[in-house]
């Protein structure tokens, strides 16, 4: 088996091919930004660039923001006719100040919220919206628990500090919000099982987005560790021949305050 993948070595086919149900899911979050012809929006954390495409379409003028330079090759490929920039969360200047924000499954990975907090109100025109949904606290809850309880049958041992990923509460990220002048004018917080696609889903998953749990570890011992994941999590999370991922969401919509 391949070494599974950083994440900041995003494989995007991979991503692209079994992991689309993220672009799905993030159609129901374009309602709630509710683009306009003329607005200028920033997708951050585009991926691979199929949701700016889509509110590309309502005639707004989108850039793609992501830090993988995978992930902005393929959205280049993808649509050559949309702006994608690769940058840090929090690192993006437009010329401009922007309508409104928007990042979809994206911000769990920006493990510095203050920053990108800060980052994301300076981008904004005054009374601009940030639209967001990402995995609130408890997101990938029983998924940590099977990769835990799996490393500790080899000796190893998961350090919380180790998880590449911030998922808060709705009460602390409203918090973050709010002490960076965003004013929350909607948030919730709940459950969203997502189906894995096929066999191989939760292994995918992993190797998708967990690699780095796995890094330290040689290669041959990494995937017997993945099929011991498998076997603990199948009687929890496999349902009628299907995986399905524990995912808790949080999805906010905030204004930017002028100060
Ligand atoms: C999520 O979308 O909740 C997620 C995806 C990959 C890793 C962790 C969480």
């Amino acid at each position: 088996m391949e070494k599974p993948l950083s994440p900041n070595a995003w494989n995007a086919s991979l991503y692209d091919d079994k992991h689309h149900y993220v672009a799905d899911f993030g159609e129901q979050l374009i309602e709630l930004l509710s683009p306009k012809p003329g607005e200028s929006i920033l997708d951050l954390g585009c991926g691979t660039g199929h949701l700016a495409h889509k509110i590309a379409a309502f005639g707004a003028r989108v850039v793609g923001v992501d830090n993988s330079a995978d992930m902005i090759k393929l959205a280049c490929q993808n649509y050559p006719e949309l702006t994608f920039i690769q940058a840090e969360g929090g690192d993006y200047r437009p010329d401009e100040p922007l309508d409104a924000i928007f990042s979809n499954a994206a911000l769990h990975w920006m493990t510095d919220a203050e920053r990108v907090a800060a980052g994301m109100w300076r981008a904004l025109k005054p009374g601009g919206r940030l639209v967001a949904e990402f995995g609130s606290r408890g997101n990938i809850q029983t998924i940590l628990g099977g990769i835990g309880n799996a490393l500790q049958a080899y000796g190893l041992y998961l350090f919380p500090d180790a998880l590449p990923w911030y998922f808060p509460s709705l009460g602390e990220y409203a918090s973050l919000l709010e002490k960076h002048s965003f004013r929350v004018v909607y948030a919730a917080d709940f459950d969203r099982p997502t189906p894995l696609e096929g066999e191989d889903g939760l292994r995918n998953w992993l190797n998708m987005f967990a690699g780095s749990l796995f890094h330290f570890i040689p290669a041959e011992q990494t995937d017997e560790i993945i099929a011991d994941i498998e076997t603990r999590l199948r009687p929890v999370l496999y349902r009628d021949g299907q995986w399905i991922a524990d995912y808790r969401r949080l999805r906010i919509v905030a204004l930017k305050e002028a100060v």
